[in-house]
């Protein structure tokens, strides 16, 4: 204790001198013409990922017709594609008819309002540069890169800057050097345990640029589907796809817009285990005796390939060569994950085969599979990458290991040479906060690595497993929390304002449906099918306060789900994360601070819109079965809002409450919590703070 007021003490003279030094800097840059501005300036922009260094400047650059953007890039090239993309976004945003005419590829003149300049053009690998340099004046915009994907990333910046006033558009005049903290931003979409049409990559893909986000992992094989068209072993996708699988032309189609966007594609093929589906077509390949039928359930499943039979190398060597010039990255990812031992105990052959080459156990079979796998990828020229499993001794150092299960995993890699990316708090499948994913830093500051160590992270990747999404609904499972994953990953570390991140997030969020992501729209459009109907509004009211519970709880509420069943219901359009109930807690947090009856009406008029929501959810109900699951959800909703409107009526008068009543709330919140047609009401923690308050 007294150790603790010791430190504490300490804290306070710190802090006395560190405000003192804070209000010199603060006065320095206040007389120092042409230098930061005081940080409510900045506040306002709407950046994410926000820049490494930025000045915001006096003045601003007014946007009209006679915008002209110029500079050198071949014709079709990928700056030549995206200035095109670039006058458009900002014409559509904007409502002006630029005079400008399509570019050509020298297109610099007297009339250059906006120039961009590069050296070379950028490589899809990782480590390659990416920073720029944009300066906007009230005469002109310069964005200077080494390459083209710094113009591409610059770019989107510059949209972000666009801003408005009552005279018309214009961007304020900043000085921004940026560049990416980690070079691999990463978005995994699972196209196999629900198949994503093409349109769903790519609007995808163009969001995943406006955040700067450059590879995504495209999971390709799984239990329940192999997606993509072999012309070597053309049975895989015929029979183990039920028809749902990309055509190779359809795969170079997202390979070239990624290129555009300055996106890498790294093909994940699961193996040896998750295979299930390969052996539909193969079974001579797996190590049990079969048949096998394409599984429609998640989980781990125990078809797994036969690492004994050189005759599986054989299969794997023409398969990967196959798929090796299909898919330009470097990198090759082969999963091999969660590997169920079942099929390799249970087969005499193989464990003598384990016993004769001194394999001692499944792990060590593995390792094995993996080397010669390793062999493969080497001979066709790629790296290998895997999620932890792969770890093992006597790796080669170019490979990445992909860390799912903790950043331990990733901290020992790194110990021990080994290149690493983090997944492990990027599962955007569980249905968490986006504060959650975006304080979760594959370098906390407390890592123990050292700096030689830490340049082997190489980044992260959000995680899009598809057990309960569909094409429908993926994009709100995604976005917007994905961006702040990818601010996470682009900005300096110290950037990790919660608050901020929110406020920029709900903004970004409309950028995103600009490019295509479809999170928004949608829940609407679900909404009207649930209710046979045009009017949603009590739906709409509900669900933004409702979130799906959390984790993998779904799968344990009495619905078996498969690859089959619908994904329809209520629960599947509310967004994970209900902003709503952020926004109330914040106002609740307000209100037992200042005790303010103003606050305190607005708390209950947004406390009797829920209450008086309910009839009509009822009514809905009524004449729409599917909609039957919710009421009891929407009672809940009203019998937490009734308690918090007798808690703020208490706050409101500083009393503390009768000892049975609170005991008898408590009680009330409990059962609340309880999940009703697998969703959760988001307004639990206010609730919750409110009755703690009264104790
Ligand atoms: C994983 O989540 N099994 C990589």
């Amino acid at each position: 204790m007294g150790k603790n007021n010791k430190k504490f003490s300490g804290l306070k003279n710190w802090v006395s001198i560190s405000t003192f030094l804070i209000s010199l800097i603060f006065f320095l840059v206040l007389i120092s013409p042409g230098f930061a501005q005081p940080a409510s300036n900045s506040e306002k922009l709407v950046l994410m990922p926000y820049p490494e260094k930025l000045q915001l400047k006096e003045g601003q650059f007014r946007l009209d017709e006679k915008f002209y953007a110029g500079g050198k890039a071949e014709y079709q090239s990928r700056t030549f594609k995206a200035i095109a993309r670039f006058m458009f976004r900002l014409s559509g945003r904007t409502g002006l008819f630029f005079e400008q005419d399509f570019l050509t590829d020298q297109q610099i003149n007297n009339q250059t309002k906006f120039l961009y300049q590069f050296n070379r053009p950028g490589l899809l690998v990782p480590n390659e540069d990416e920073s720029y340099f944009l300066e906007i004046t009230p005469e002109k915009i310069s964005l200077r890169a080494e390459t083209d994907l710094g113009i591409l990333r610059g770019l989107e910046t510059l949209l972000q800057l666009l801003s408005a006033d009552s005279q018309g558009y214009y961007f304020p005049c900043v000085r921004i050097e940026d560049r990416p903290r980690f070079t691999w931003r990463g978005l995994l979409i699972d196209s196999c345990r629900h198949f994503m049409p093409l349109e769903v990559i790519k609007r995808n893909l163009l969001a995943m640029a406006t955040v700067k986000m450059n590879v995504l992992h495209w999971h390709l094989s799984e239990d329940q589907g192999f997606r993509v068209e072999s012309k070597v072993f053309p049975k895989l996708q015929q029979l183990g796809s039920d028809g749902l699988y990309y055509t190779q032309e359809q795969i170079k189609e997202i390979i070239q817009l990624a290129s555009d966007l300055g996106i890498r594609v790294v093909p994940e093929f699961d193996i040896p285990g998750h295979s299930t589906s390969w052996f539909v077509a193969y079974p001579e390949y797996a190590s049990g005796p079969g048949p096998y039928r394409i599984e429609r359930k998640f989980g781990v499943s125990s078809p797994v390939f036969d690492p004994t039979e050189e005759k599986t190398y054989k299969f794997f060597d023409q398969f990967i060569k196959e798929m090796a010039n299909l898919f330009p990255d470097p990198y090759f990812h082969i999963g091999g994950d969660e590997v169920d031992p079942r099929q390799w105990k249970e087969n005499p052959k193989i464990q003598n085969f384990m016993k004769k080459h001194r394999l001692n156990n499944e792990a060590a079979l593995q390792a094995y599979f993996n080397l010669k796998i390793l062999k493969i990828l080497t001979k066709y020229h790629k790296k290998m990458i895997g999620w932890d499993e792969i770890y093992q001794p006597g790796l080669p150092q170019d490979i990445v290991i992909q860390s799912w299960r903790g950043t331990q995993a990733l901290i020992d890699g790194a110990q021990k040479g080994y290149q690493g990316i983090l997944s492990n708090g990027y599962y955007i499948d569980l249905y968490q906060s986006a504060e959650k994913h975006y304080l979760n830093d594959p370098i906390p500051v407390n890592s123990p690595l050292t700096a030689e160590q830490k340049k082997l992270i190489l980044g992260g990747e959000a995680t899009m497993w598809a057990e309960l999404v569909s094409p429908e609904n993926i994009d709100s499972r995604i976005w917007p929390r994905t961006a702040a994953i990818a601010e996470r990953l682009w900005s300096p570390q110290e950037i990790r304002d919660v608050d901020d991140l929110y406020r920029r997030l709900r903004l970004i969020s409309i950028q995103l449906e600009e490019a295509g992501a479809t999170h928004l729209k949608n829940q609407p459009m679900m909404l009207r099918r649930l209710a046979r109907s045009y009017r949603v509004k009590s739906l709409e009211i509900l669900a933004r306060i409702s979130e799906p519970i959390k984790g993998y709880a779904r799968h344990s509420q009495g619905k078996v789900y498969t690859s089959l069943t619908p994904l329809t219901r209520f629960v599947d359009a509310c967004y994970p994360e209900s902003l709503e109930a952020r926004d109330f807690k914040k106002l609740v947090e307000k209100f037992i601070q200042s005790r303010d009856l103003r606050q305190a009406e607005e708390i209950k008029d947004q406390l009797r819109l829920w209450i008086n929501n309910h009839e009509e959810i009822c009514q809905l109900a009524e004449k729409s079965p599917i909609v039957k699951e919710i009421v009891s959800l929407s009672e809940k909703l009203v019998n937490l809002s009734r308690m918090a409107s007798e808690a703020v009526d208490l706050i409101l008068e500083n009393k503390k409450a009768d000892s049975a009543w609170l005991q008898n709330k408590f009680k009330e919140l409990e059962e609340a919590k309880k999940p009703q047609a697998e969703c959760q009401i988001g307004i639990i923690p206010a609730v919750e703070l409110m009755l703690n308050t009264l104790k």
